[in-house]
């Protein structure tokens, strides 16, 4: 009997532009465009196995070891229905021999290779790998953008993670939202010396979510609308241009006007959303140090921190810069043995990073704060998109359960 099965992995992304703001909830459509830069998949990834059967009483979805409910009309229950739709329309209506895989129920099982207590965002990598591997499941011939404007209806920045490199959720116009899709602006091999190094920072407090917090912004900031009128198309062309020409001075303005942009409209939010604490306004602190001294030497700006909707820092800077600014980190940001994987071998043996201040470093921006106040650092660069893999790496077993 064939077994109709396939797995997929799918990355993180993480943005320069920030998407902050619906104008329709239900599809997930933007009030702004936004830009992405896609992490690579040998270090953060999310992997789905999708498998078709017509002895499957139901859908069901495990995530993590955990089995979710599908509810009728939630964001899971509409990917899994519009990717049936596509399997009907573009395979199942054209050819009367292809199996008629829509009518049946499905099991999906997704694992995410980063802790969630990480607090780094695995909804778009999650829904990216589940459109993926349903498409592959259902052999789809479609593209990554239009495989976007479903998983953007799992998560509006799941859209991104559709491809590699650096990526544009262009907001559309169309009240169906079908122009409300990811496009590529340049793969991974045009820059891919862009580097990202994560600052994973202690949060106690439960902080408030990216769905709910936006959408009060939307209803009480008078500031978005400014940025999404104003700002963000703007700042789109020009982060775009910049990423064509490698132009990492301005890639750097931008990104981090971006990220400060985005969290003063979560401030003039009512109630207002704080998401950064000291540390992350500590790693500010050290970039805008590190980035006065590199225009004091001629070279321009060498990071650019952003922050999404938690205290977590994301650097963004050349290969070349990495070990000088990792070591600037640890000089502030003790860390435990073993919290730093030296992904690149860029500290030899056994990857210890030993604290160091550049030349010419003014240390009194920020105090130094003890050990575990940024409990890790995953050192990453810009990645692929999704990725088809093989049965081997498959999540169900021979009767379509989580192995
Ligand atoms: C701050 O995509 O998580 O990370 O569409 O409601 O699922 P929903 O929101 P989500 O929001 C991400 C917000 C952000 C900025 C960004 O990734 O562009």
């Amino acid at each position: 009997m064939t077994v109709y099965q396939a797995t997929a992995s799918a990355p993180v992304n993480i943005a320069c532009i920030k998407y902050w703001g619906k104008r329709d909830t239900k599809l997930i459509l933007p009030t702004n465009s936004s830009l992405s830069v896609t992490l690579d998949q040998d270090h953060l990834r999310s992997t789905t196995t999708s498998r078709a059967d017509p002895s499957f009483t139901h859908d069901r979805l495990w995530l993590n070891g955990k089995e979710e409910e599908i509810k009728e009309g939630g964001r899971l229950w509409t990917c899994i229905r519009e990717m049936k739709r596509l399997r009907k329309e573009e395979v199942e209506d054209k050819s009367s021999s292809e199996p008629k895989l829509s009518t049946y129920n499905v099991h999906i099982c997704s694992h995410n290779n980063f802790p969630t207590a990480a607090g780094l965002a695995s909804s778009a990598s999650g829904f990216a790998a589940l459109v993926s591997s349903l498409s592959h499941l259902y052999s789809l011939p479609v593209s990554s953008s239009t495989l976007s404007l479903i998983a953007r209806q799992g998560s509006g920045s799941a859209c991104r993670s559709l491809f590699g490199g650096f990526v544009a959720w262009q907001m559309g116009s169309n009240p169906s939202g079908s122009d409300s899709l990811a496009l590529q602006i340049a793969p991974q091999s045009h820059w891919p010396d862009i580097h990202a190094l994560i600052c994973i920072v202690s949060d106690d407090k439960k902080g408030t979510s990216s769905t709910s917090g936006m959408q009060r912004t939307v209803e009480t900031s008078s500031l978005l609308h400014h940025r999404i009128k104003t700002v963000v198309p703007h700042r789109m062309e020009t982060i775009s241009k910049a990423i064509q020409e490698k132009d990492f001075d301005t890639f750097a303005k931008v990104t981090m006007a971006d990220s400060n942009q985005f969290h003063a409209v979560a401030l003039d939010t009512e109630p207002p959303i704080f998401y950064l604490n000291d540390v992350s306004r500590a790693i500010i602190a050290l970039v805008v140090e590190y980035n006065r001294l590199g225009v004091e030497e001629g070279k321009g700006y060498r990071a650019a921190y952003t922050y999404d909707a938690g205290p977590n820092a994301v650097i963004y800077a050349k290969k070349e810069n990495v070990k000088e600014i990792l070591e600037l980190v640890v000089e502030y940001f003790p860390q435990r043995e073993g919290a730093f994987k030296d992904a690149f071998g860029l500290f030899g043996g056994g990857g210890k990073v030993v604290g160091k201040l550049p030349m010419g470093f003014n240390e009194n921006v920020a105090k130094r704060f003890e050990v575990g106040a940024v409990k890790g650092l995953i050192h990453t660069r810009v990645g692929d998109g999704p990725r088809k893999l093989g049965d081997g790496e498959a999540l169900l077993n021979d009767e379509g359960l989580p192995k």
